[in-house]
């Protein structure tokens, strides 16, 4: 089974990369599992237009392998992100907005009249680094990107199996948040392997509109 590792800080080897190093040391102690880890910045995305809305441009070789990679090859994708005001990078945020064609069925709606969410196969999993500490990122849990990404991924129809933050900002010498990055990733590969279904927490929380 292939699982893809999307590294979208700008800031190699810093904190959330290493978070999703060390992730990836534990999906490869899993056999059966293979991983692929890109660098979101090494990918040309053009901003997000009605043009483009409905495929990739000229000019954007590498975007079209990766979109058609999420949508027919791999079971399993995590994202590693810092958290920039509020939010994601903007090179994240546009990578969002333009795979919305891969995601979203805009033909269909549901019984909220929301298009309906295409990426049935994937297991996602989200590694976030902040500088907010983790009991204040546990309090506003709402205004940080695990809890976005999760709600986001769900509406796209994928299943959310967690999600994981580090509020220290020299994250990448922590080995005691390091490790737990590598039992996640070992574990996370295991559910993906075994085709287990999604965190209790997204079950209760993050119910994504059915389809009628
Ligand atoms: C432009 C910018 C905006 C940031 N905004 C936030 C923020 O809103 N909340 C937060 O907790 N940390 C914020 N931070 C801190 C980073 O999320 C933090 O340093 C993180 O560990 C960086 O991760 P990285 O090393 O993977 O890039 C911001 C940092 C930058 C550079």
């Amino acid at each position: 089974m292939k699982i893809l590792a999307i590294s979208c800080s700008p800031s190699r080897g810093r904190n959330s990369d290493t978070m999703l190093d060390s992730f990836i040391l534990g999906m490869r102690e899993v056999s059966g599992i293979e991983v692929e880890k890109i660098y979101l910045e090494d990918v040309h995305i053009n901003s997000y237009r009605f043009e483009n809305s409905k495929d990739p441009e000229e000019g954007e070789k590498d975007f079209k392998k990766l979109v058609s990679k999420i949508a027919n090859d791999i079971s399993g994708l995590v994202i590693a992100t810092p958290t920039y005001n509020f939010s994601v990078p903007a090179h994240l945020k546009n990578f969002i907005d333009r795979i919305r064609f891969i995601a979203l069925d805009l033909t269909q709606r549901n019984k909220f009249g929301q298009p309906v969410g295409k990426l049935h196969n994937l297991k996602t999993y989200f590694l976030v680094s902040g500088g907010t500490p983790n009991w204040a990122e546990h309090i506003l849990f709402f205004a940080f990107p695990a809890f976005w990404l999760r709600a986001l991924f769900l509406y796209f129809g994928a299943k959310v199996m967690g999600a994981f933050y580090s509020g220290d900002i020299r994250t990448f010498e922590n080995k005691k948040i390091l490790d737990k990055c590598f039992k996640k990733g070992k574990k996370y590969a295991i559910r993906v392997l075994k085709g287990n279904s999604q965190g209790m927490l997204e079950n209760i929380f993050f119910r994504p509109p059915t389809r009628d």
